[in-house]
């Protein structure tokens, strides 16, 4: 995609909207200070195939050397789809916990029953591991007295003499060799514990301190920790598990662009080195690896299009250095990037006049960039930011008066207004473009490293996501697909890949894998006890 793909993007979006006049024309000049800043952003959009080949040479590079990435897991098949059962299911993300009842029906579907989910309190990530895993035990305690009262009697008899088999997704680096422990490695998202535990210790003491807490009234099962696996994984799992690879399609890789972002892949064991290789069973084969795309080792295809709004990002993180592929595509980051970059864009404005929250760190939330971007217009862009910034004194009329304009100063005080408001739009998406763009060559990077695009040049090649970016920010993920189909189309031309036979298009597509952190928990609960791993 050409560097003037951002605007492309804005118009196209704005054209395919009868109603969206005012994006349509562009309603004020885009000045000098803020083309510079847009123009950092694009900078990778003009090499997307020659990011992704940067990739595949890093994680190639990575999967033989890195001991925090390309992490091996006891995973050495996908589901066949015919894996059955009731599991309890828990998804531990870096927002989100959710717990779930899910019941396998072989290859019948499955079933999500008494789903629910909290946001994780900010107090309970740093400090004391014990302390969030306490919650989380009662959260289970939830869910399961709700399952409980909802099942009949001879159903909850059976559950209370036998317990429940429960599979976890973790959306954390983990050290793993068995299905039901995983060593606890450094944590991203803003995730503080220093303390190295096991996952599993961790969850039952959390869970028999409960147990010795309830009353014959409301009585809970024991628990058995079946399997536990990280969220690009459970993804990768779950959309196996309902949509199988066909004569068509091959469902490839698991990758995640939610709060913080992850890919995995089945990698050969001959591209990994003897102590990342299983030690039991068969030496040939693959495993699912959980890449850990976003750590540290990542950063040198990265370096050139690395902004000053990334340095700062990065430096004022509790981690610095630790994630930098997900300081620049992760929801957790990309409202604070675009708040950085409007710090700059509105320099000549005095800091006393700009909104609180524009001041504060994190104080740009990412659901706001995503909500103005799907805004039809200008107008209601201006009503969007007058809202969240200054949700006292803003005027949701969309004739709201400007009284400055991005660089002016005012003697009474900045407000948004309607060049603003198009200013902060086409810079959110300067961001996620970016993001996308990036998200899109990495995947292809993963790709490489198991020459997946080598072969099967017959079928789609499937990558399955979740995650509230992926699934939640606008035209996110019809933008990284078009980023992915640019690199595998220039791969083709420069025989890097194989042509699709017969003259058809080679495409790599994004599949939604609904759920994929509950329900892929209990895929693998499944296949763990079906002994098919
Ligand atoms: C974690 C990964 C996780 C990803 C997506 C990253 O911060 O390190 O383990 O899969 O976020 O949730």
């Amino acid at each position: 995609m050409a560097p003037s793909a951002i605007s492309t993007i804005i118009n196209n979006s704005s054209t395919s909207d009868a109603s969206n006049t005012n994006a349509t024309k562009p309603t004020t000049p885009i000045l000098p200070l803020e083309a510079g800043l847009l123009k950092k952003f694009e900078a990778p959009l003009a090499d997307v195939p020659g990011i992704a080949r940067a990739f595949e040479v890093i994680y190639h590079s990575l999967a033989l050397t890195a001991s925090n990435q390309f992490l091996p897991t006891p995973i050495r098949a996908l589901p066949t789809g015919e894996e059955k059962g009731r599991f309890l299911a828990l998804d531990l993300g870096g927002t989100n916990l959710r717990v779930a009842v899910v019941r396998l029906y072989g290859g019948d579907g499955l079933k999500v029953c008494t789903q629910r989910s909290w946001s994780i309190p900010e107090h309970f990530k740093s400090g004391a591991a014990e302390v969030l895993f306490r919650w989380v035990a009662d959260r289970i305690g939830d869910v399961v007295g709700e399952y409980l009262g909802d099942v009949g009697s001879e159903e909850r008899e059976r559950i209370l003499s036998e317990g429940m088999e429960l599979g976890i997704t973790f959306s954390f680096p983990m050290e793993q060799t068995t299905h039901d422990s995983a060593l606890l490695m450094p944590m991203g998202k803003g995730f503080t514990f220093t303390t190295t535990n096991d996952l599993s210790s961790l969850l039952k003491m959390a869970y028999d301190d409960l147990l010795s807490t309830t009353t014959p009234a409301h009585p809970l099962p024991k628990l058995d920790i079946v399997s536990i696996t990280n969220d690009s994984i459970s993804t990768l799992l779950s959309a196996a598990y309902l949509h199988h690879s066909t004569e068509n399609t091959r469902a490839a890789a698991g990758i995640i662009a939610g709060t913080g972002t992850n890919a995995t892949c089945l990698c050969p064991v001959s591209k990994l080195p003897a102590s990342k290789q299983p030690t039991s069973g068969p030496s040939t084969g693959a495993i699912l690896v959980n890449t850990e795309w976003s750590i540290r080792g990542t950063a040198p295809p990265l370096k050139p299009y690395t902004t000053t709004w990334d340095v700062q990002l990065d430096l004022e993180n509790e981690k610095p250095g630790f994630q930098p592929f997900e300081e620049m595509v992760g929801g957790r980051y990309l409202g604070e990037l675009v708040r950085l970059v409007c710090l700059d864009l509105f320099s000549n404005v005095p800091k006393s006049q700009l909104p609180e929250k524009m001041k504060l760190r994190y104080g740009l939330d990412t659901r706001l960039c995503s909500a103005v971007e799907a805004s039809v217009n200008d107008d209601e862009a201006l009503s969007l930011l007058q809202d969240y910034f200054d949700p006292d004194t803003s005027s949701t009329s969309s004739t709201a008066t400007a009284t400055t304009t991005t660089t002016g100063e005012d003697p009474e005080g900045w407000k948004w207004d309607p060049p603003s408001a198009a200013s902060f739009r086409r810079i959110s998406t300067a961001v996620s473009t970016r993001a996308a763009a990036l998200v899109a060559a990495a995947t292809i990077g993963v790709l490489g490293v198991n020459d997946e695009l080598k072969r099967h040049a017959e079928k789609e090649v499937l990558v399955c996501y979740t995650g509230t970016v992926l699934e939640k920010y606008p035209t996110f993920r019809e933008r990284c697909e078009g980023f992915m189909m640019e690199v595998v189309e220039r791969w083709v031309v420069e025989g890097r890949i194989p042509p699709a036979p017969s003259g058809k298009r080679r495409a790599v597509r994004l599949a939604e894998a609904k759920d994929g952190g509950i329900v892929g928990a209990a895929v693998l609960a499944g296949m763990v006890k079906e002994g098919r791993t």
